[in-house]
């Protein structure tokens, strides 16, 4: 009988030792689960009726690494995966251990302490410590180079991917791949190995296999990575470690080595920030009070309205998830393009070995075309995503309410229109609810899933579900103008307008952004996504009175609207277009000049990227409070999942929110109230959000609970 006291089972079967890691979900290594290992292996060593020992995961996997939660205390207690490997290869009894599901991260490093690893067929090994702004901190870094080589280590340390077991037998980072029932044949390898004594082999012993050209290898690899987030510290301490290990200098040493850098990372701001999204993402998709048990509905057959762009990035989704999609159009040219674009989308997939023509062609047989509503009937969710018009969207969700079965779920792909007015429109409004992707929607992670005031507690449950198995990182929003991300970009983009009028330029205000980390400057963004696009929604919301009473508000953007510089597709826009290359162009200047002339906007020559940073990114994080303030949002971190996985914000520094903490409340909120006389704010657009006022001052008042946080 399995012994599970100490969150590791320890039994014997065949003189073997089998000791099984047991703590749900993942099995990640906490203290008490390390502690529970570690003894199970000094039993065995221990007792003479043990010639080996297995190790294996309960549940659906090996080992999902280090407990993330214990990276906060800032260091690592005893006894360490370090201790416990080095024990493991100071036995002379034989350690396999048995890989199924994951073995990452810290699982993996166990694993490459043992003398033997063996997996299943299907099982995924690798490194995530990277996406958490760390490294591996026992022995991973130093092991895998001498095992695989310099180059599979790079690759895989500094990447984060998992491989399956076929490439792990291949770079010799497992011995074998399991034939039959994985634990019969971990121990039948076991019991194989016993008596081989002295003759164990262990990863430690091996030479660094490419050691001759790391130098190389490291700079090459190291410089691809860096070339994506020059800021990142994690890659660069990965290639010192690597570099270490390819030295020749002693393993334990190399141990050392590589334990400090980890230390110094798990105890850095970039790591955090990343540990803070990783569970933000997970914590995201949890609806607070929801009724327990909540049945959900049956969502195989999706209907899309729209084959525009839009339209068919979604259909992809819902195909490449396996799920029948009907595809409407009212003109059967517009429907036949559609389908056209996505064909070929897929085809250029194949072309670069993305996905397999098999594939493609599973994906296409699933996909239909119609042009009558009367095809929608029997679907279980409908999305539509026609023109951003609320009239025509009305019109087409009164159809829909009409026309889908009882119990489907409609979505609007609405970006900015008001969710419950649309819901309406349906006659059925519990069934209604905003799904937002963002474009290209068949690649963008995030996906804003919009709560009316009458949605229905399991359609919205169900969506966020739903969102998991098209690959979405799924976040909530209240209803409100632009949901969590498009609100907060206006007062971005507001900034960016005024800027550029007072006497910055496209490229000056692109730099300072990118400087900033964000993945494209706001202006070569604003051409990408179409400024008429934009400089319709403004027109429209100036219709409804809902824009500030001045018209220098967004003018810039208006004017080139107007002009018909419509962005990247017209070849004109904040820039002018080289193919896909923007070139700065002196007539925007001009006409951000003429604009400042006539609005009496006072030119400056002094403007810098501190300035431009902070006038777009402190009201962006302002507009983030009055969020909350409003429950539009229910955590901080949606926020900062919406804006990293959305709108290429910087995961290194944890999102918006979690910035605004890092700055630290009571500076963010006094740069506000400067920049706010700085600009003669006769419009507000400065003026801290009451609750981002409150909690300054609280800050204020206790400050150890801020350096705390
Ligand atoms: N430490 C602590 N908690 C972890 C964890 C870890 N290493 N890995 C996963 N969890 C938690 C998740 O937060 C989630 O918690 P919740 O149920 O409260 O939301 C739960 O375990 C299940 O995780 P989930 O990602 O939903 O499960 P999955 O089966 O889809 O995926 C993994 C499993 C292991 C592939 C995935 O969780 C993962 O990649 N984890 C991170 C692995 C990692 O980075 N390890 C190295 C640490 S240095």
């Amino acid at each position: 009988m399995a012994d599970t006291d100490v969150g590791a089972g320890y039994e014997v079967r065949d003189r073997v030792a089998i000791i099984t890691l047991n703590a749900p979900p993942v099995n990640g290594l906490s203290q008490a689960l390390r502690a529970g290992i570690n003894d199970g292996l000094h039993r065995a060593h221990a007792d003479d009726g043990v010639g080996a020992v297995v190790i294996t995961g309960a549940g659906k996997m090996f080992c999902g690494g280090a407990d993330i939660n214990e990276f906060g205390s800032g260091e690592v207690t005893e006894p360490d995966v370090n201790n416990i490997c080095a024990f493991m290869e100071s036995m002379a009894k034989p350690v396999v251990a048995a890989i199924h599901g994951h073995a990452l991260g810290g699982g993996m490093e166990l694993a490459l302490g043992c003398h033997f690893r063996i997996a299943t067929k299907d099982a995924k090994i690798g490194f995530p410590e990277v996406t958490l702004g760390v490294l591996p901190g026992a022995g991973g870094t130093q092991r895998t180079p001498r095992l695989a080589g310099v180059a599979v280590a790079l690759d895989l340390i500094l990447s984060g991917r998992m491989i399956g077991a076929k490439d792990a037998q291949e770079y010799g980072l497992i011995d074998a791949v399991a034939q039959g029932d994985l634990l019969e044949d971990a121990i039948a390898l076991a019991l194989d190995a016993t008596g081989r004594g002295e003759g164990l082999p262990t990863a430690k012993a091996l030479p660094v296999k490419g050691a001759d050209t790391a130098a190389e290898t490291i700079a090459a690899a190291l410089e691809k990575v860096l070339r994506r987030a020059p800021d990142a510290q994690a890659p660069k301490a990965i290639a010192r470690c690597i570099e270490f290990a390819a030295s020749g200098k002693d393993f334990e040493e190399g141990l050392k080595f590589e334990r400090k850098e980890f230390l110094d990372l798990m105890n850095g701001t970039q790591s955090k920030a990343l540990r803070h999204l990783f569970f933000a993402e997970k914590a995201a998709v949890k609806i607070p009070n929801l009724e327990k048990d909540l049945p959900l509905r049956q969502i195989e057959r999706v209907g899309i309205i729209g084959a525009g762009t839009m339209g068919g990035g979604i259909a992809m989704n819902f195909l490449n998830a396996g799920m029948p999609v009907t595809l409407l159009e009212i003109a059967q040219d517009a429907l036949d393009r559609g389908i056209e674009k996505i064909r070929s989308t897929y085809a250029s997939n194949v072309e670069k070995g993305r996905i397999t023509q098999a594939q493609m062609d599973t994906r296409m047989a699933l996909l239909n075309g119609s042009t009558d509503y009367a095809d929608m009937a029997d679907r279980d969710l409908v999305i539509e995503a026609v023109f951003e018009n609320m009239k025509i969207k009305q019109d087409v969700c009164a159809t829909l309410g009409e026309v889908c079965k009882e119990g489907a779920i409609i979505a609007t792909n609405t970006s900015t229109l008001d969710v419950d007015i649309i819901a309406e429109a349906t006659g059925r409004p519990a069934d209604v609810l905003g799904m937002h992707f963002f474009s290209p929607a068949h690649i963008m992670r995030l996906l804003e899933v919009v709560r009316g005031a009458k949605t229905a507690p399991d359609v919205l449950a169900t969506v966020m579900q739903l969102a998991r198995r098209i690959n979405k990182v799924a976040v909530v929003s209240g209803v409100c103008y632009g949901f969590i991300g498009n609100r907060m970009l206006e007062s971005y983009l507001r900034e960016m307008d005024y800027l550029l009028m007072e006497g910055a330029t496209p490229a000056q205000l692109d730099a300072a952004l990118e400087g900033f980390g964000m993945a494209m400057g706001p202006c070569r963004m604003m051409d990408m996504a179409g400024i008429d696009v934009n400089a319709f929604v403004l027109d429209g919301r100036e219709a409804e009175g809902a824009l500030p009473d001045t018209p220098s508000y967004r003018a810039l953007v208006r004017e080139l609207g107007a002009l018909g510089r419509n962005g990247q597709k017209a070849g004109k826009g904040y820039y002018k277009y080289d193919g896909r290359t923007p070139v700065e162009d002196p007539e925007v200047n001009r006409i951000a000049a003429d604009l400042a002339a006539k609005f009496g906007i006072r030119r400056r020559n002094d403007i810098t990227d501190a300035e431009i940073c902070d006038r777009l990114l402190y009201p962006l994080i302002n507009e983030g409070f009055k969020i909350m303030e409003e429950g539009i949002a229910y955590r901080e971190g949606d926020i900062d999942v919406v804006w990293t996985a959305g709108y290429g914000w910087p995961p290194l520094t944890g999102g918006p929110m979690h910035l605004a903490e890092t700055i630290g409340l009571a500076k963010l909120r006094d740069r506000l109230v400067e920049l706010g006389k700085q600009t003669q704010d006769r419009f507000e657009f400065f003026t801290p959000a009451p609750l981002l006022s409150r909690r300054a001052d609280e800050e204020t008042s206790n400050p150890t609970e801020k350096s705390n946080a």
